[in-house]
């Protein structure tokens, strides 16, 4: 199955997102997609499904959309996905982010269970409009970075990046890609 992984979109959906989602079959946005309004998710719906978490730039009233919440489980090809807006924090003082790196191995389990919801091979998360991939005691993190503002710059000529996931069942791939210098729409 491939996926196509897009986040922060802030409002803007680049038409290069649908060149390079063209072949997908679903689309997970991993939040901060349009304060109130969910305008990007029907845009990028013409071609694949699409699921999303609630970004905290995001407002509440996103949650009565049935593809949005703040976290979704899911199960592909027997690989367990957990999408996410920020690694954080549901049992722990509110505000605090977790940073997963800083985590020790012999308490990663636990932090995973806590702090997103449950134990997943995968946890596709946003934000920090910066790529991640990295594989951190045996899970695999992933952040397609912001389509429209990396590194949290608004350049009407610099877009972000998104990412492909390909789940097969003997194999796991992930690419990002470089949106180049396109315009916002
Ligand atoms: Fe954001």
């Amino acid at each position: 199955m491939r996926i196509g992984l897009v986040s922060d979109t802030h409002g803007s959906v680049p038409p290069e997102v649908k060149d390079v989602f063209k072949d997908v079959d679903l689309i997970l946005h991993a939040g901060d997609i349009c304060d109130s309004y969910l305008w990007p998710l029907d845009q990028m719906e013409v071609v694949a499904p699409v699921l999303a978490a609630k970004g905290d730039e995001d407002s509440q009233n996103v949650l009565s959309d049935k593809r949005v919440k703040l976290r979704h489980s899911l199960s592909i090809e027997g690989i367990n996905l957990t999408l996410i807006h920020e690694i954080e924090s549901e049992g722990f003082p509110s505000g605090q982010i977790i940073d997963y790196k800083s985590v020790k191995p012999e308490l990663f389990k636990n932090a995973m269970k806590v702090c997103m919801g449950g134990i997943s091979d995968i946890y596709i998360f946003g934000h920090f409009h910066k790529p991640v991939i990295d594989v951190r005691n045996g899970f695999l993190f992933i952040n397609p970075g912001s389509a429209t503002q990396p590194d949290h710059e608004l350049r009407a000529d610099k877009l972000g990046t998104i990412g492909i996931l390909d789940i097969a069942s003997d194999k796991i791939e992930i690419r990002i890609v470089p949106l180049g210098n396109g315009v916002l729409n």
